[in-house]
């Protein structure tokens, strides 16, 4: 595995997912592993999670991280070719791109999307910006499509508490938000848990559809109450409209989950990547009831990390 930027087949994720579980157990069993290596952790966007997750993972390998936060820290990064820069950009990407190529043995990089320029974000320009100029292993942290160490961290979560559950019924709903919000949870959790072989339906308001290279082989059902029927694990997150680009079409609050909607799936799981905005995205009575794996998600990220970075410098 040369980078991990996406979804690649069901072997390599059930082998991560297998290694994470392990470390998961004993987090230090390869503390020596990844002595004299540096990863170089770069947040173009605010994070809590992936940041301190993704440096305990090194640490448990031995690696030493360093973490940048370029949105604060950094020079005003220029990212278009040939640009002139007379304005208020002061480093070309490609510069800093190959300058930490030499610094570091393996880069991670979170870039959000603009919501707003479609065509580079589908691009996942920022990221393969990186990924052509640094000349190492590129991890991406959360990039303008996807988040396959969040995806990843879910996946590890189902399995666990799926024991008894042979092909488990995975719902992904949409929820009401304030904002406009990026659609790369949603889209890796789709690949993901299509990926994984596991039963997904996606439910949204009428002109919510994401991405279809994201939703192929899950059932699109616009009947909230009837997706979540007989659901196993529902997960929850907010993306904004992708035809009508980076647009908010409906914040309807009935699409915020309480514990009225799971009359048809009293089993049912509630998973969040978090962070969370309680009582618009989700209730405080499902985030802090019997039903929610969100801290276990959260804490899963930390191992989903180490089983990238381990099989990365391999
Ligand atoms: N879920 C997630 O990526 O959290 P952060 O944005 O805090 O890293």
């Amino acid at each position: 595995m040369k980078h991990f930027i996406q979804f690649e087949n069901r072997t390599l994720a059930e082998q991560l997912i297998e290694q994470a579980l392990k470390y998961k157990v004993d987090p230090r069993k390869h503390i020596s592993k990844g002595l004299g290596k540096r990863v170089g952790c770069i947040f173009l966007n605010p994070s809590l999670r992936t940041r301190a997750s993704t440096q305990i993972a090194a640490l448990n390998l031995g690696m030493e991280p360093i973490i940048m936060n370029m949105d604060k820290e950094g020079w005003a990064l220029e990212m278009q070719e040939g640009a002139i820069m007379n304005k208020t950009t002061v480093e070309h990407i490609k510069d800093a791109a190959a300058v930490l190529g030499t610094y570091f043995d393996v880069l991670a990089i979170r870039a959000f999307p603009t919501l707003t320029n479609k065509e580079e974000d589908l691009e996942d320009f920022v990221l393969n910006q990186f990924k052509k100029y640094s000349n190492v292993p590129i991890i991406s942290l959360e990039s303008a499509v996807r988040h396959p160490l969040q995806s990843l961290a879910d996946m590890i979560t189902i399995q666990e508490n799926s024991k008894a559950i042979k092909k488990p019924k995975v719902v992904l709903t949409w929820a009401p938000h304030i904002k406009a919000i990026p659609h790369a949870v949603a889209n890796s959790f789709a690949e993901w848990a299509v990926g994984c072989g596991h039963d997904l339906t996606i439910t949204h308001p009428e002109g919510y559809d994401l991405d279809p290279q994201f939703t192929q082989g899950a059932v699109i059902e616009l009947d909230q109450k009837k997706a979540l029927e007989n659901a196993d694990f529902v997960y929850v997150k907010n993306w904004s409209v992708f035809n009508d680009y980076g647009k908010i079409h409906s914040t309807d609050p009935s699409w915020m989950l309480t514990e009225s909607h799971f009359k048809n799936a009293p089993e049912a799981k509630i998973m969040h990547c978090l962070p969370v905005r309680r009582n618009v995205e989700l209730s405080d009575e499902i985030l802090d009831g019997p039903r929610s794996l969100v801290q276990k998600q959260a804490e899963n990220r930390i191992y989903a990390a180490q089983a990238v970075l381990s099989k990365i410098i391999e």
